[in-house]
């Protein structure tokens, strides 16, 4: 392997330790604690191991968390006035739907009626739009964490060619956007795009977010990339693996995120960051 890693999971335990930090000042100075409050609608298994490891980092700092637990069945209406009454809530600062929501229920409605300032997710119009227009306030948590492992390489990005393969609203377009904003030359590649291999071979950053197990080969990376894999894959066995073949991909890049252990805990050191910097937007 000639790849150094980028170890995701010893870079968050530090940003935790520092947030931890700065909980215990504002706590020593009679301020109460950050709160984020998790709204998880069904049980989705997937949706319930993020959950609780949202809820335990957020212990971890010395956080209040509160987890909300609706019905599969739940209406829009009763969804709603849920996110109201925490919207007024003085002691949340940070509101979190964890997505996906079942199919009757509207994600954009749900999205927008979260007060833009506990938006921690940063999916609100009003943070996205923010972003578009470089003045963020509260950043997407996964591609703000890739963007601070970035930072770790030491590598000046502005000028670097950066392919995004995906293009979600959670991952995928936010990503492009901050790559945009850190003068990357950005392509977002998608299930209909051209010569994908092509795009991919000609990325100095190539960011995998497909949620396909393995699905890009050595062969994609050229020489001294960075590959960030954003996937999180269970395979039959039970065993985690990414969007990108590791030990391929690994052989030609410069850096590469493991999975797990790579943006996984970066996407919760962010959700901690934001919940934080909502805090101290509501002490003002
Ligand atoms: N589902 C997958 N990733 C995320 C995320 O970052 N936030 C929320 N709310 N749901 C998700």
């Amino acid at each position: 392997m000639n790849a150094a890693i980028l170890d995701g999971k010893s870079i968050a335990a530090e940003i935790r330790q520092d947030i931890k930090s700065r909980v215990d000042a504002l706590l020593a100075s009679g301020k109460r604690s950050p709160g984020l409050a998790v709204v998880l609608v069904g049980a989705n298994p997937a949706s319930q191991v993020y959950v609780r490891n949202k809820r335990k980092a957020c212990a971890e700092v010395g956080f209040h968390s509160e987890l909300h637990e609706l019905p599969e069945t739940v209406t829009q209406d009763a969804l709603l006035s849920l996110i109201d009454q925490l919207n007024a809530d003085p002691a949340i600062d940070g509101i979190l739907v964890q997505l996906p929501l079942p199919a009757h229920l509207d994600e954009n409605a749900v999205t927008e009626r979260i007060s833009p300032t506990k938006d921690v997710d940063g999916f609100h119009p009003y943070n996205v739009g923010r972003l578009v227009l470089r003045m963020p306030l509260l950043r997407p948590c996964t591609p703000k964490g890739v963007m601070t492992m970035l930072a770790r390489t030491g590598r000046e990005l502005a000028g670097l060619d950066a392919v995004v393969i995906g293009q979600s609203n959670i991952v995928g377009r936010p990503m492009a956007l901050e790559l945009l904003a850190a003068r990357c030359t950005v392509t977002i590649c998608h299930s209909r795009t051209k010569d994908l291999a092509d795009k991919a071979r000609a990325a100095d950053i190539l960011v995998a977010a497909v949620g396909r197990p393995e699905f890009v080969p050595g062969d994609w990376v050229k020489d001294g990339a960075i590959v960030i894999d954003v996937g999180i894959n269970r395979t039959p066995e039970g065993k985690l693996i990414g969007d990108v073949d590791f030990a391929a991909c690994a052989e030609r890049a410069s850096w590469i995120t493991p999975v797990p252990g790579g943006v996984g805990p970066m996407t919760i050191a962010s959700l901690l960051e934001n919940t934080l910097q909502a805090a101290e937007l509501h002490a003002q």
